[in-house]
């Protein structure tokens, strides 16, 4: 007996139809020089930080200033090109919610921070920190539906049995 599983990966595919323009918000880069604190850490955070973070998927961290500025150009690099964040779609074919693309002035920020020498700034410039699962300590309450029920979408669908 073979069972072939595909597992079915519902996490990216909801479009937006005609909602605002892709590519979200763009921090506001300021006036002087670009700095990893104030301008660059915001956007590593939002954009890269979940798989480039300790921990993460990504061989390194980019939210520390010592792991993320020997590669600043390498980060203006892969973001000018588009090989990161990973992000298939083709562009302007639909808006995705999730969409990892980054707006022409999150790209200008990674360009302009290497460009400038890639340098720290003040750490009180950081944003506030996210959460982290393990800052978010046990649940407050574990709710019990009292009997077993079936998902309204199923993650995986059984498509071969023999
Ligand atoms: C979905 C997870 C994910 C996200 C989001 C992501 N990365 Fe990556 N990144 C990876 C992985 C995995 C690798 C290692 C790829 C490999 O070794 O082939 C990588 C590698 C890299 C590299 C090294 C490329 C090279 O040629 O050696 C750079 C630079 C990079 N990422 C920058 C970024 C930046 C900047 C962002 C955010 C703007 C970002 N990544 C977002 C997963 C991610």
């Amino acid at each position: 007996m073979r069972v072939v599983v595909v597992a079915v990966v519902a996490a990216v595919a909801g479009l937006v139809g005609l909602a605002s323009g892709c590519g979200g918000g763009s921090p506001g880069s300021g006036s002087g020089s670009v700095t990893y604190y104030r301008d660059v850490l915001p956007v590593v955070t939002a954009r890269c930080g979940g798989c480039h973070e300790p921990g993460g998927l990504a061989p390194f961290s980019l939210v520390s200033y010592d792991e993320a500025h020997p590669r600043a150009g390498l980060l203006a690099a892969s973001t000018r090109a588009g090989e990161m964040p990973p992000w298939l779609p083709a562009e302007g074919c639909g808006d995705f919610e999730g969409s990892r693309r980054l707006s022409a002035a999150e790209i200008a920020i990674f360009e302009a921070w290497a460009d400038g020498g890639a340098p720290a700034g003040a750490p009180t410039d950081a944003p506030p920190s996210a959460p982290t699962a393990s800052d978010l300590g046990p649940p407050g309450a574990t709710l019990d539906p009292g009997a077993s029920y079936q998902a309204n979408r199923p993650r995986a669908t059984i498509i071969a049995a023999s």
